[in-house]
């Protein structure tokens, strides 16, 4: 069995994440999802609402899952068996860090690889800072985020100012 896995902070899942889901998931036989408690980041979302929002919208596709993690990726990827990480490019500016953790990764534990999608360029200038600053100021965030998650959003910041 392929077994891939898409790690991030997923703070939160945005339909740019989604995209590439749907697409990681076309090309295993499973996709794990899954929240790394260990990024730098400080998050909105708890852990356990990052878990939630997963869960709805994985709902759609029937071999993934969510999962979370702590610790170095790469060793949690080898500890469940799977054979790929999965990370989103969208433009040049992620491709410095991404390829530096991807050598790493692959310094740590050769036998896992790490396998790039290039973002739909209609997704490509989403990123889950600007989706929490434009909910934050009660802009519209329909286009950028799942229902769930920006029902979620909501939650936190009340709804649309105008
Ligand atoms: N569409 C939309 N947005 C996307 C995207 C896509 N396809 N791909 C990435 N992004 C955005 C996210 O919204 C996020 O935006 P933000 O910076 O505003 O929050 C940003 O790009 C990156 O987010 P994400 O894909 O969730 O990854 P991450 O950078 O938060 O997570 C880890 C990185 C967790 C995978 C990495 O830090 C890690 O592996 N940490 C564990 C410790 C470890 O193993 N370290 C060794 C690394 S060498």
């Amino acid at each position: 069995m392929r077994l891939a896995i898409y790690p991030g902070t997923f703070d939160p899942i945005t339909l740019g994440h989604l995209d590439i889901i749907e697409r990681a998931a076309g090309l295993f036989d499973r996709l794990v999802v899954s929240v790394s408690l260990s990024s730098p980041k400080t998050p909105l979302f708890s852990m356990e609402e990052r878990l939630a929002m997963l869960g709805e919208v994985l709902v759609a596709y029937p071999n993934t899952s969510a999962d979370s993690f702590t610790g170095l990726t790469v060793k949690y990827a080898q500890k469940s068996g799977a054979q790929a990480l999965i990370r989103g490019l969208r433009a040049i500016s992620d491709f410095e860090n991404e390829f530096m953790m991807a050598l790493t990764n692959k310094k740590l534990v050769p036998s896992v690889e790490t396998i790039f999608l290039m973002t739909r360029a209609e997704f490509s200038f989403i990123s889950s800072s600007a989706v929490k600053e434009v909910a934050f100021y009660g802009g519209y965030v329909c286009d950028m985020v799942p229902p769930a998650v920006e029902k979620m959003l909501r939650s936190k910041y009340g709804g649309p100012k105008g």
